[in-house]
């Protein structure tokens, strides 16, 4: 295996937004598969694989993201509510063509606690993050504060010890996206002390 095609799948993970994104498009189910398949080589502790995913496209992702915009209404209080907001999160369904809700399954409650579990979670996402650029598909994380929310726990049909830990929203790159520069993270030698 060599380290260099290991960097660069690594160093060339970005996240790029809705606005880039192809309106209308379409990915397809095999593509998600693949995807998914990716995430379930994380690692857990006790090898509990806490990782659930749920995959809205097509007329269960417009229904998704009509859901998050009420969420985003009856959560918000009058004062803070904007009209503007709302409609953004409707916008999204056109540029985005698929939203996987992330989510942690509570397993072993006896000797794993519950942030190792939302980080091996998080590992399982990374390697979704990691095998998107092969497969033509941009998007990101997305973790608005509905996503924690008891109406969208409802909705996923989480148990109660399980978590909604946010979104993945993909799509296609608009025709002639033009290349994004990635934002370059500061140097590791500024987060590393080497004792
Ligand atoms: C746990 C987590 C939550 C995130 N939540 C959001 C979010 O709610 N909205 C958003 O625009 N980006 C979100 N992002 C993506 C970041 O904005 C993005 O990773 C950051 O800007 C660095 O860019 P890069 O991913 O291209 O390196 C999230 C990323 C992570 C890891």
């Amino acid at each position: 295996m060599e380290f260099l095609n290991v960097k660069n799948i690594i160093a060339k993970r970005q996240s790029l937004f809705a606005q880039q994104m192809e309106i209308g498009a379409t990915i397809e189910q095999e593509k998600i598969w693949k995807l998914l398949e990716l995430g379930n080589y994380a690692p857990s502790h006790r090898r509990t694989q806490p990782w659930r995913f749920s995959v809205f496209e097509k007329e269960a992702k417009n229904d998704f993201f009509e859901t998050l915009a009420s969420i985003y209404k009856s959560t918000t209080s009058k004062e803070l509510f904007e009209e503007k907001k709302e409609q953004k999160i409707l916008n999204k369904s056109k540029n985005v063509a698929v939203v996987i809700a992330i989510c942690m399954k509570r397993c072993d409650k006896g000797s794993v606690p519950v942030f190792e579990e939302q980080w091996a979670v998080a590992c399982a996402v990374q390697n979704i993050l990691l095998g998107m650029k092969s497969l033509n598909i941009i998007g990101y994380w997305s973790t608005p504060k509905m996503a924690f929310s008891a109406e969208m726990k409802d909705y996923l049909n989480l148990e109660n010890e399980d978590q909604c830990m946010g979104f993945l929203q993909l799509g296609i790159p608009k025709e002639g996206l033009p290349e994004i520069p990635k934002l370059e993270n500061g140097p590791i030698e500024d987060k590393v002390t080497w004792i």
